[in-house]
């Protein structure tokens, strides 16, 4: 299943989304195809939201609305999707967001961590997982507009880790998380065993020059 595919699973029943930074549009077109609920592309560059308007087939025109804004527009809506983007920006999106929305999915490209400080404090997230796209692993959070807190913890800041048992996806996740840190970590100590060398053949050099 493609990485927008998974996301839309994850929209329940609506009878409007918001596609925020939709770009060239696939999320909010596929949204169209696959329901009858009415989409809003919105993305902060009209460049962008020319491509998704472009990419529209003229069936679904009726049901689709265009915007240039920054962030969540003013429209009251069921989801809106926030994906492809840095985590920073996206809790700077949240914060300004004055819509009455019911649910955000989120797919943060970095500072995951960040936003998962966010977004525990403050909202119930029922979803924290992973989607395998061309061996790319996508973080995206599923989160219901109403309050909560939840202390998080390393496993949960890091990983996400508050579902047991972990999905399918997550375990592929931090198979590949945990190669990469013991790659990092032999490489810092090849690195240690270097500095201690050139250390010894410097400080050697320079004792036969006195
Ligand atoms: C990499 S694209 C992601 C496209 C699509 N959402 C996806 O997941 O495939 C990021 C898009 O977010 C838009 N964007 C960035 N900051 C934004 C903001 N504050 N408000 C609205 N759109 C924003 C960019 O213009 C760009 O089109």
């Amino acid at each position: 299943m493609s990485r927008i595919d998974e996301l839309l699973k994850y929209a329940g029943d609506y009878d409007k989304l918001i596609d925020v930074g939709c770009d060239h549009g696939y999320l909010g077109i596929t949204a169209l195809q696959k329901t009858t609920a009415s989409v809003v592309f919105s993305d902060i560059s009209e460049k962008c939201l020319m491509k998704a308007r472009q990419n529209l087939p003229s069936k679904y025109a009726k049901r689709a609305e265009f915007l240039v804004c920054d962030g969540v527009p003013n429209i009251d809506a069921d989801v809106v999707v926030l994906a492809g983007m840095g985590g920073l920006n996206i809790i700077n999106i949240l914060k300004n967001s004055k819509a009455n929305i019911s649910r955000y999915i989120l797919q943060p490209m970095n500072n995951i961590e960040k936003l998962r400080e966010y977004v525990y404090s403050r909202y119930e997230v029922v979803i924290d997982d992973v989607i395998i796209e061309d061996d790319r692993f996508y973080t995206f959070l599923v989160v219901n507009n109403v309050p909560k807190f939840i202390e998080i913890n390393d496993d949960i800041k890091y990983f996400g880790a508050f579902q047991k048992p972990i999905s399918e996806n997550k375990y592929k996740f931090l198979l590949y998380k945990r190669n990469i840190i013991k790659k990092f970590l032999a490489f810092n100590e090849q690195s240690m065993l270097q500095l201690k060398s050139i250390d010894s053949l410097l400080n050697e050099r320079s004792n036969n020059k006195e």
